[in-house]
């Protein structure tokens, strides 16, 4: 008996999604390498489902034969050269018209190198962000596909069945984009992710100083529950609420933060494409700060800074860290416009913001409310009330922001906002200047304002008159 479906890598989410599509009913060929390490990963996997509908191989060719044709085959292998590998190893075994999928966090460029390839050889390939854990992978992630449509087409009523469900009970998942779009989005997601989380981070600091660690839980109860609502802020109420030994665990971690890659690409995506996403490049630099422990502590014991005890207002920080989110999410969503008008993708916002409304890791309140926005406008500031919201929100942000410096905390990502929103809203900016400047010491030209913009100038800046 033939598989309808195949995993490469039983790896947690390997594992995760192979527990999924077996639930729903599909048969599934679930492939591992054999190594002394991995050598007891398939047996196990096999021995703890105890389910007709999967065969489990350490043979790659076995694994192969094992799927009805066109084949459909999933790769949940570490992003990088790993896939290269299975890739070398896989191919010559396929035939015409198969369908190989990287579900990892593979960098777009890699996707669309690995595409061409396969289509030179005639096999599809799709590039799949997938979003959501352990967890989402389980019980339904949030699926960003790129690739072709007909490839899509064959693919779909599984991805569909074991995606996860939105608010009208539409699967999260769409073709967003040929090509690498998909884990392009992906990365992107995770770059707003990464600010997403160094915010919560911020406002927890802030609080830090008045509260234990179960006060801010409780207030981040309270913030749940209404338009701040979100993933990330459910996870951190987790976090703040566990205990190890009646101690609380988060104050036993070291403050250095890792990271895998793709908030680093998102910013140099952004550096790339000129674009100003500088709330979740704020959030990838800040994680390099935190790696510099070293210095941190000797500065730290050399200055020997007397600590302030001040209360915080909480309804301004509520609304500082929601107007600091809305940003984040503009910029993020409009460097994939950006991304997109380049590459020739054409993404559909509206149904990026759709598919992460549920089982992705930025699942919130907030991207409900940007959802419908996204389907009238091209961009997230065109709207009158975001706008309106934004201004209101503007004098907490600046009151935040004063209050926390004077008590010297790093607040990165709550800054860049309120840059960003002064330096997008400022119609006459200060760039008159760079320009002259660049003209002076490089004859580098300018235009005026009172001449036509297709006219360039130059000047002799050291005479005057
Ligand atoms: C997701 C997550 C997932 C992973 C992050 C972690 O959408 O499910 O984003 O992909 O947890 O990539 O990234 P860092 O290790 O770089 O923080």
């Amino acid at each position: 008996k033939r598989s309808e479906f195949g995993i490469i890598g039983m790896g947690v989410m390997g594992r995760s999604l192979a527990k999924n599509i077996l639930r729903h009913g599909f048969s599934l060929s679930a492939y591992n390498r054999y190594t002394e390490a991995e050598k007891e990963v398939i047996p196990s996997l096999l021995s703890e489902l105890q389910n007709e509908d999967i065969q489990g191989f350490t043979n790659l060719e076995a694994f192969v034969e094992s799927l009805v044709t066109p084949r459909k085959i999933l790769l949940m292998i570490p992003a990088g050269s790993p896939v290269d590998a299975v890739l070398e190893e896989l191919t010559p075994l396929l035939s015409q018209g198969d369908i190989i999928m990287d579900g990892g966090n593979s960098h777009y460029k890699d996707t669309q190198r690995r595409e061409k390839l396969a289509k030179d050889q005639k096999f599809h390939y799709l590039g799949i962000g997938i979003s959501g854990g352990e967890e989402g992978a389980l019980l339904g992630p949030s699926m960003m596909v790129g690739g072709d449509s007909l490839a899509y087409n064959i693919v779909k009523v599984l991805l569909e069945t074991i995606s996860a469900k939105d608010f009208n009970n539409k699967p999260c998942i769409s073709l967003l984009g040929a090509n690498g779009g998909g884990h392009f989005i992906k990365t992107i997601h995770n770059g707003i992710e990464y600010g997403e989380m160094q915010l919560l981070a911020e406002v927890y600091a802030l609080l830090k100083p008045s509260l234990s660690n179960d006060e801010i839980a409780e207030l981040f109860i309270d913030w749940n529950t209404g338009e701040t609502g979100s993933f990330l802020l459910e996870t951190t109420i987790a976090i703040l609420q566990k205990k190890e030994n009646k101690e609380s665990l988060l104050d036993k971690i070291w403050d250095v933060a890792s990271s895998k890659g793709t908030g680093t690409w998102s910013s140099i995506a952004a550096l790339e494409q000129g674009f100003p996403a500088t709330i979740l490049t704020a959030a990838v630099m800040e994680r390099a700060v935190s790696n510099t422990k070293e210095l941190r502590t000797t500065l730290s014991e050399r200055l020997d800074y007397e600590s302030f005890l001040a209360t915080i207002d909480t309804e301004k920080l509520k609304e500082a860290y929601q107007f600091a989110r809305l940003l984040n999410h503009q910029q993020g969503l409009q460097l994939i416009e950006t991304t997109s008008n380049s590459e020739g993708w054409d993404v559909d916002l509206s149904e990026v913001v759709r598919v992460w409304t549920n089982g992705c890791i930025l699942k919130s309140e907030l991207l409900k409310t940007i959802h419908p926005i996204m389907g009238n406008h091209s961009i997230l500031l065109e709207d009158t009330a975001i706008l309106k919201k934004l201004k209101h929100s503007e004098s907490a942000v600046v009151d935040i922001l004063v209050w926390g410096m004077q008590q010297r905390n790093a607040l990165p990502c709550l800054s860049a906002s309120l840059q960003y929103w002064y330096g997008i809203i400022t119609a006459f900016s200060s760039a008159n200047l760079i320009q002259a400047q660049r003209d002076a010491f490089g004859a580098h030209t300018y235009k005026r304002i009172d001449a036509p913009k297709d006219q360039s100038f130059t000047t002799n800046w050291k005479t005057n008159g």
